[in-house]
């Protein structure tokens, strides 16, 4: 049972809804697989995703989630909606409330925005993203792909690689993993690392090779230019020689160590085309299978004391 309204980061969620959140996914993993009719959950409710950034695996993702429930689902046209014209965000949320939503998800460039548009209006919101904030259904999504591979979530070590700084992957899986009770350690050049990160409750170092030791999970983040604003690093070459992940880091791991990415990842630079298409370690395809269940269980959560649902 989650007793909130939104799902704005994983900052601020109990050990015990995440992993309620993971349970009911786990059934609806198994549920997909079998092609199980679940069309009934949300009947009736209204699903809006807004997304103010490019995405792709998270919006369809939450389309699917939502048509699977039996949702009403309305994406909302940015390219040709008033936000174009002007529109502040908050004038828009009250004329998106004023429609009686049930679920906005969305995406925003602006870290905090998402939590703006929730105070505004009545029904639940999930963050899909916001700046280089929090990504919770990824953190989510992540913790249950590693116990679906793994076998467990606690107690693991798991190193977080690159551009730590400008991801709000990062943040998100830090909160959740070490909620979870795992030890992190975040490996990358200095420019990527954000000052005083040691206050969140993970180790720091800046040579893959240390980092990688020991290590049961390999997460890698991909270089996110688009919010670089200034030079972070001299060369994409240099950046794969130092910190991409190849075979000859992974060495450093523990022999079964899983590698994850978020995705959209970029070959050659973050991490060697080959080790991502491993299948004995990458569960990166794995991870954007889970995430649809994920999406599903934090839907059907949300809404489950909504009074349309009652007849189901
Ligand atoms: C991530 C995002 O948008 O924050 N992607 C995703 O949702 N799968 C990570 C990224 O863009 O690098």
């Amino acid at each position: 049972m989650l007793n909130r309204k939104d799902l704005l980061g994983t900052a601020d969620l109990s050990k015990e809804e995440i992993l309620s959140i993971i349970d009911l996914a786990e059934l609806y993993s198994r549920d997909n697989i079998d092609n199980a009719n679940n069309t009934g959950v949300l009947r009736n409710i209204t699903q809006i995703n807004l997304f103010f950034e490019n995405s792709t695996r998270t919006q369809v993702s939450f389309e699917i989630a939502g048509t699977k429930l039996g949702a009403n689902i309305v994406n909302f046209p940015l390219g040709n909606s008033s936000q174009s014209k002007g529109e502040t965000l908050l004038d828009l949320a009250a004329t998106l409330n004023s429609m009686f939503p049930d679920i906005l998800v969305i995406r925003h460039p602006n870290s905090g925005a998402v939590q703006l548009i929730s105070e505004k209006v009545k029904c639940s919101v999930i963050n899909a993203g916001d700046g280089n904030h929090e990504h919770p259904t990824q953190a989510l999504l992540d913790a249950q792909t590693i116990r679906k591979r793994l076998g467990k979530i606690s107690g693991l070590k798991i190193a977080i690689c690159g551009d730590v700084a400008h991801s709000r992957v990062a943040r998100s899986n830090i909160f959740c993993l070490k909620k979870l009770g795992n030890s992190i350690k975040v490996i990358g050049p200095k420019t990527l690392i954000p000052k005083g990160i040691e206050s969140f409750g993970v180790e720091v170092t800046h040579n893959m090779f240390d980092g990688l030791q020991d290590i049961d999970v390999v997460m890698v983040l991909r270089l996110q230019k688009e919010r670089m604003d200034g030079a972070f690093f001299s060369s994409e070459r240099e950046y794969f020689h130092f910190y991409g992940l190849d075979e000859r880091k992974m060495q450093y791991a523990k022999p079964n160590a899983i590698i994850m990415h978020p995705g959209p990842m970029n070959r050659g630079v973050e991490i060697d085309g080959d080790l991502a298409d491993d299948i004995n370690r990458s569960v990166i395809t794995q991870q954007v299978e889970v995430g649809l269940a994920i999406r599903m269980a934090i839907l059907d959560l949300l809404t489950a004391k909504h009074p349309l649902r009652k007849n189901v």
